[in-house]
Order: C-alpha cells, then structure tokens, then sequence
C-alpha cells in the first residue's frame, strides 16, 4: 500500500473532524413537510394538553416543578410547538436563520464558534452559550439581562445581526401558516402573539438536559457509602425496603457510568486545591452569580458584563457563572470564545485569571488567585471536565414544520 495515497484522505478526514464548519449547513426545520392532518390528530392525544413538570437525568433537582413559572405551564403540546418554532428559520428577515443555527443539538446546543453567524453573514460580539439545563438558570446572557427564558426569546428574532425579523411579521407569519394557527389555538386558546410564541421556546428550552454523567452517578451513590447498607438494615421494613431498592440504583448507575481514577482526583482539586467550586456548584455547577474572572478586559472596550445591567462599578467585567455539565461539547469556552481547550481554561485559572501579557484586569474576582497545580493535576482536571462531566444530552430530532 503506498502511504502517499493514504496521507490525504486522513488529513481531509482529520481536518473534517477539527472544523465542524467544513459540513454542509447545520440542519434546521424544513418548512411544509408536516400536514395538517397529522398536527390535528396529535392536538387530540389523549395526553397533548395534560400539565407536566420534566424530570431531568441523574444530577438534576428531583422536582423541577419550582423552576417552571407558574404563567407558564408545560404540556407536551405546547412542547411540540415550541420545538417547531425553534428550529424554523421562516422566522428570520431571510429565511435562513432559526434559533437552532445558533444554539444546535449537533453542536452541544451552541455553534461551537467564538462568535456567531446571525444574518446576512453578521457576527455578534460575543459567543453563543449552551441552551441545555437552562431550565435551572436564574437570569440568562451572559450579563444576566434577561431574568426567563421567555424574555430572552425576544432578543434574537428581532435583533438585526441575529435573525433580523419583527415581532409583527413573525406574529403574522404564525397565523398565516394553518398548521401553527391550529396549534396556537389549542395550546393558547388564541392565534401567536410575541408572548406565547416566545413561551412556546421556552418550554420546548426547558426540556433540554445534560446529566447522568460518572460524576452525577458518583454524587448519588457517595453518601450510602456512609451507611452501612450491608448490615443493619430490616429488609421486612417497608421504609428499608425503598431505601435499598434507591441504594441498589445508585450502585448501579456507578457501575454502568464509572468516573476514571484521573478523574475522581481532578474533582477533589475542583472542589479543593484549585477551588472552582467556590463559583461552580450546585446542581449545574453554576452559582447563577456574576464574576469577573479576567476575560476579554483587555483593549479599548473591555467587556462590560454585568456592569451594562447594573451600572455598579463592582459588576465591572462580570460574568454569569457557566453551567459545566457536558462542557466537552461546547468549545471553544468563554463569552468571547478566548480559550480553545479545557486544558486552556484551566492554564487561565492556573495563572490567577492573568492576561497572557502579565497584566490584571481591575476588576478581578477574590476568589480567583494563582493556582500552583501541577502538570498532572491539570491533566486531571481537565480529565474531571471532560470524562467526568459528560453524560448524556436530551435527544431531540430536527422537527418537520408545518
Ligand atoms: C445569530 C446567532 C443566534 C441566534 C439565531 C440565536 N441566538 Fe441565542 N444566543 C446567541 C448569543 C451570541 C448569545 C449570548 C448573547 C449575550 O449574552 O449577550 C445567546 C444567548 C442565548 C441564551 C442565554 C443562555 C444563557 O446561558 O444565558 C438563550 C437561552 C438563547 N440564546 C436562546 C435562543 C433562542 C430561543 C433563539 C431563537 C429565538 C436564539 N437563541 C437565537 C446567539 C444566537
Ligand atoms: C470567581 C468565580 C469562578 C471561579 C473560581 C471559577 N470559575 Fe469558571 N467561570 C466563571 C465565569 C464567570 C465564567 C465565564 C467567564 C466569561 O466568559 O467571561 C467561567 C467559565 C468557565 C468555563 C467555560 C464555560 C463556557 O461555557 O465557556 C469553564 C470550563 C470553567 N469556567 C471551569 C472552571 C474551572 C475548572 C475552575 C477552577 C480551576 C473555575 N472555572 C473557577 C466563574 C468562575
């Protein structure tokens, strides 16, 4: 075999692998292939209109019913709606653009750019966060501007460099389309309008979830290693019975999803030596609070973060703390989309939130200091980020539109 003749096709493969953006377009919804007659008959399931409240994999709370607003309950029909709406690009000022181009499930449900393409080839200033788990997010953007999901939803459709419509044809668009009118009317009870078009996304958002990953099936079954479960328990009691029958669950789900030596001990330095968790916790790893950590302040216009919302000088540069659950999906990290690698976050954090130049951004956070981790405790933890964080993701198909 003459290597000449392989060296090619593995580059093509290997590059094809590095750049996402070398694939055809990312699919979206594709307008006119789901009928009439089948959105009639799936509005009169038996379940279609029945409240819900999600439950999310292993790690997310065990009632999410707090996390739902009360004006907007969820119901597989309104689900199913939402799901449409998100992924059809009919609802931008060409055609093309739907919040999936930006925030897709092929791409850890963001785009995996430092900054991304809206219409008209527009790049935003900054980068696309991840929609998943966002059920659990307390304010949204990245300077927290937006205190729900449905509030957010009206940002993009009507910015210009994003999908560049107005909330009057997309209203208009909705009620002209048979299939959405039918839906809105029996899921709202009126043709769309900006409100319940947006509390269609955010319901259909709500049901998008990472977890179950080694370290969330670590969490569940580490405090029955503080029971005795072997001795000691009646296995006549009805109440031991239950508790035996969640122990024997979470060893399981151990078994089946085992976090690597590497790593367990990169999250003991996460929530110990290198202290990520004095911003990362809870059930997504964020504390929902702003932080200046040293991105993007340096230059003319340094990044305002939290202090746009504000206006108090502390908020300077903050940032609303990332969720990390399946961070492996969505690189490159940052709001500016600064730091290609896990490994380079963690270098970031390493240096105590320095700029590469030696310089410190005046606002920088107390709780980010120099480090001091070793070659191997950065493997480590950027071996807890990525094996140990990654589980599995809502999967969600690409819906036909009516
Ligand atoms: C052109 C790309 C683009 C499109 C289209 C787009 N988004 Fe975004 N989205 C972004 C960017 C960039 C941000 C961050 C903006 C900021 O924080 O200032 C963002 C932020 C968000 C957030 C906040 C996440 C968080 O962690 O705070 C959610 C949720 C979201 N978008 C959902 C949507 C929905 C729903 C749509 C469709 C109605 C949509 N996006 C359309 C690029 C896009
Ligand atoms: C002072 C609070 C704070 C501490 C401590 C902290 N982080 Fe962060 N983390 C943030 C904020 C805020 C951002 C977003 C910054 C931005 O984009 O401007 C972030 C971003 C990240 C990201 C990128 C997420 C994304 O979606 O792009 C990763 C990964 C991360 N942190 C991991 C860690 C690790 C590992 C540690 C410990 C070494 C750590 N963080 C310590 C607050 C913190």
């Amino acid at each position: 075999m003459n290597h000449k003749h392989l060296a090619l096709p593995i580059l093509l493969v290997v590059a094809c692998q590095l750049l996402p953006s070398f694939e055809a377009g990312l699919e979206l919804g594709a307008p006119g292939t789901l009928s009439v007659d089948e959105i009639r008959a799936s509005l009169k399931e038996a379940d279609a209109h029945k409240v819900f409240v999600p439950v999310g994999p292993v790690g997310m709370p065990a009632d999410l019913s707090d996390y739902i607003p009360a004006d907007n309950q969820m119901t597989k029909a309104k689900v199913e709606l939402g799901r449409q709406l998100y992924f059809d690009p009919r609802l931008s000022g060409d055609g093309t653009i739907a919040c999936a181009s930006c925030h897709h499930p092929d791409m850890g449900w963001t785009d995996n750019a430092a900054f991304s393409t809206g219409i008209h080839g527009h790049i935003t200033g900054v980068g696309a966060p991840t929609v998943m788990n966002r059920i659990l997010g307390s304010t949204q953007f990245w300077d927290g501007r937006a205190g729900t999901l449905e509030l957010q939803a009206e940002g993009p459709v009507a910015a210009p460099g994003e999908m560049g419509f107005t909330w009057d044809a997309a209203e208009e668009l909705c009620r002209e389309i048979e299939g959405y009118e039918l839906q809105f009317q029996a899921v709202f009870g009126a043709s769309a309008t900006k409100l319940t078009i947006t509390q269609a996304m955010a319901t259909f958002e709500r049901t998008v979830f990472a977890g179950g990953s080694p370290y969330d099936h670590f969490e569940r079954a580490t405090p029955f290693y503080s029971l005795d479960m072997e001795e000691g328990l009646d296995m006549e009691e009805e109440a031991d019975a239950e508790l035996i029958a969640r122990y024997e669950e979470a060893m399981k789900g151990e078994d089946d999803h085992p976090m690597t030596e590497a790593s367990k001990r990169g999250r003991e330095l996460f929530f110990g030596k290198a202290s990520c968790s004095a911003c990362h916790v809870g059930p997504d790893l964020s504390d929902e609070q702003f932080h200046n950590i040293g991105i993007g302040q340096q230059g003319e216009e340094p990044f305002l973060g939290r202090f746009a919302v504000t206006g108090d000088e502390a908020d300077r540069g903050a940032t609303k703390t990332p969720g990390l659950h399946n961070i492996a999906d969505s690189a490159p990290y940052m709001h500016d989309g600064s730091e290609a690698t896990l490994v380079e976050v963690i270098l970031h954090y390493n240096r105590g939130g320095m700029n590469e130049d030696g310089t410190t951004s005046s606002h920088l956070s107390d709780k980010i200091f120099k480090l001091n981790l070793t070659g191997e405790e950065i493997y480590d933890l950027a071996e807890f980020l990525e094996q140990g964080l990654s589980g599995t993701v809502t999967s969600v198909e690409i819906p036909r539109l009516p």
